[in-house]
C-alpha cells in the first residue's frame, strides 16, 4: 500500500513516515520545505535504512500535486502540510486560510480526480475553542478562537461535506492534542523557527542555554497549581495512531473524528519538574502575564480511541521529556548546521 504523506518533512510527518515505513508501507512525502528541510528526511532514510521519495512541491499547486498522482499510485494520503503558528495566523489570516484551507481543497480535488478517496487529516485540539469541561469527548461542541483554528474546523466541515456527497470519501480527522518528544535516536525532532511559541522547545532551548528564563504565562487559572493545563502526548505515540488509523480507513461508513491525547493534564510548573528531572538541568522560570487566547484546562478523553482504533498512548512524561531533551541537547541549532 503506497501512502502519500503531505508535510513529511516536518516534525509529526517525519516520525510518523518512520513508523510507516516499519509496518512495511510504501511512502511518498511531498513538502514544499516552508518549515522544514531535507535534512530530516535524510535522517529517517538513516534511521530506516531506505531510500525515500521526496518531492518538492506546493499543495495549493495543482499541477505539483497531479504530478504526484501521475508517477505514483498513491491509496491513501495522512495530510499534515499546513502553518500551524497560532499567533501568526492572527496576524496573517490570509496566508493561513490560503494554505492550509485552500491547499487542502486542491489536494482533495486531485485526489479525486485520481480516485484516491482516503485521506488521514491533522486536526487539533484547538477546534474544541474553550471547552466547557475536561476531559474532552469527540461530541463536544466546536468552536475557533483564531484562524489557525478556524482553518481546521473548516477543513474537518469540508472533509465532511465531501463524505456526504460521495460516500467512496474514507476519511479520519485526528484531532491532536500537544505533541512534544522525539525519536529516541536523538536525530530527528521538533525545529521551531526562531523563539520557539510552544511550551517545550522553550523549555528545552532554555535548558540547553539559547534562551535565558522561561515566561510562564499566567499562575492565577483555575487549575492545581494556577498554571495552565495541557496533555502532553509523545510524538511516536501520535505517529503510531495514524498507522491505526489506516488499518480501519477502508472499514468506515461515516467520517471518523477522534482524540490523539493521553488523558493526563500537566500544568507549565509540572512539566518545568518534570523536565528537570529527566534531564538534570535547571529550567529557569519567572511567572509572566497570561498569554492572549490562552484557556487554562485542556485534556482528552482517549477513550474512543481505543474503541475504535484500539490506540491509547504508551509513553510517559518521563520518556516524553528525556527524549526532547536527547533531540535538543545532540542538536541544539535543530537541523540548521547539519
Ligand atoms: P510542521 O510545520 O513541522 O510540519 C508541517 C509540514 O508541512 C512542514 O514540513 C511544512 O514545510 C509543510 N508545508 C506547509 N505548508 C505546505 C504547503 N502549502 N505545501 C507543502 N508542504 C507544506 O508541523 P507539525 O507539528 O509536524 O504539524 C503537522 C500538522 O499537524 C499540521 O497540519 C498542524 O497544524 C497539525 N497539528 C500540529 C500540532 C502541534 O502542536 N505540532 C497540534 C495539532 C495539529
Ligand atoms: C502550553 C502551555 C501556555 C509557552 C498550541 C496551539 C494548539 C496546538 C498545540 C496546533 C500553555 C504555556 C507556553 C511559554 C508558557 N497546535 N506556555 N510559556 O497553547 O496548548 O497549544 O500548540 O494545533 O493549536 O494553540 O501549547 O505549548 O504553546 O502552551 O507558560 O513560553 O504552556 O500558556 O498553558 P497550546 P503551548
Amino acid at each position: 500500500m503506497k501512502i502519500l504523506v503531505t508535510g513529511g518533512a516536518g516534525y509529526i510527518g517525519s516520525h510518523t513516515v518512520i513508523l510507516l515505513i516499519e509496518s512495511g508501507y510504501d511512502v511518498v512525502i511531498f513538502d514544499n520545505f516552508s518549515n522544514s528541510s531535507k535534512e530530516s528526511v535524510a535522517r529517517v532514510e538513516n534511521i530506516v535504512q531506505k531510500k525515500i521519495p521526496l518531492i518538492k512541491g506546493d499543495i495549493r499547486n495543482k499541477e505539483d500535486v497531479e504530478n504526484i498522482f501521475k508517477a505514483h499510485n498513491i491509496d491513501a494520503v495522512i495530510h499534515f502540510a499546513g502553518l500551524k503558528a497560532v499567533g501568526e495566523s492572527v496576524e496573517q489570516p490570509l496566508r493561513y486560510y490560503d494554505n492550509n484551507i485552500y491547499g487542502t481543497l486542491v489536494l482533495c480535488e486531485v485526489m479525486q480526480k485520481y480516485g484516491c478517496k482516503s485521506i488521514v487529516f491533522s486536526s487539533s485540539a484547538t477546534v474544541y475553542g474553550d471547552p466547557l469541561s475536561t476531559p474532552i469527548t469527540e461530541s463536544f461542541p466546536c468552536s475557533a478562537t483564531n484562524p489557525y483554528g478556524r482553518s481546521k474546523l473548516f477543513i474537518e466541515e469540508m472533509l465532511q461535506d465531501l463524505y456526504t456527497s460521495d460516500k467512496a470519501w474514507k476519511i479520519v480527522l485526528l484531532r491532536y492534542f500537544n505533541p512534544i518528544g522525539a525519536h529516541e535516536s536523538g536525530t530527528i525532532g521538533e525545529d521551531p523557527n526562531g523563539i520557539p511559541n510552544n511550551l517545550m522547545p522553550y523549555i528545552t532551548q532554555t535548558a540547553v542555554g539559547k534562551l535565558s528564563c522561561l515566561g510562564v504565562f499566567g499562575d492565577d487559572y483555575d487549575t492545581h497549581d494556577g498554571t495552565g493545563v495541557r496533555d502532553y502526548i509523545h510524538v511516536v505515540d501520535l505517529a503510531e495512531g495514524h498507522i491505526k488509523a489506516l488499518e480501519v480507513i477502508d472499514t468506515l461508513e461515516e467520517v471518523l473524528t477522534v482524540n490523539l491525547g493521553t488523558g493526563i493534564g500537566y500544568s507549565v510548573l509540572d512539566m518545568v519538574k518534570a523536565f528537570e528531572e529527566a534531564s538534570g538541568k535547571e529550567v529557569p522560570f519567572c511567572i509572566a502575564p497570561r498569554r492572549a487566547g490562552d484557556i487554562a484546562k485542556c485534556y482528552a478523553d482517549p477513550s474512543y480511541a481505543k474503541e475504535v482504533l484500539q490506540w491509547e498512548a504508551k509513553k510517559n512524561i518521563v520518556q516524553m521529556c528525556e527524549d526532547s531533551w536527547r533531540w535538543q541537547q545532540n542538536n541544539p541549532n535543530g537541523y540548521k548546521g547539519s
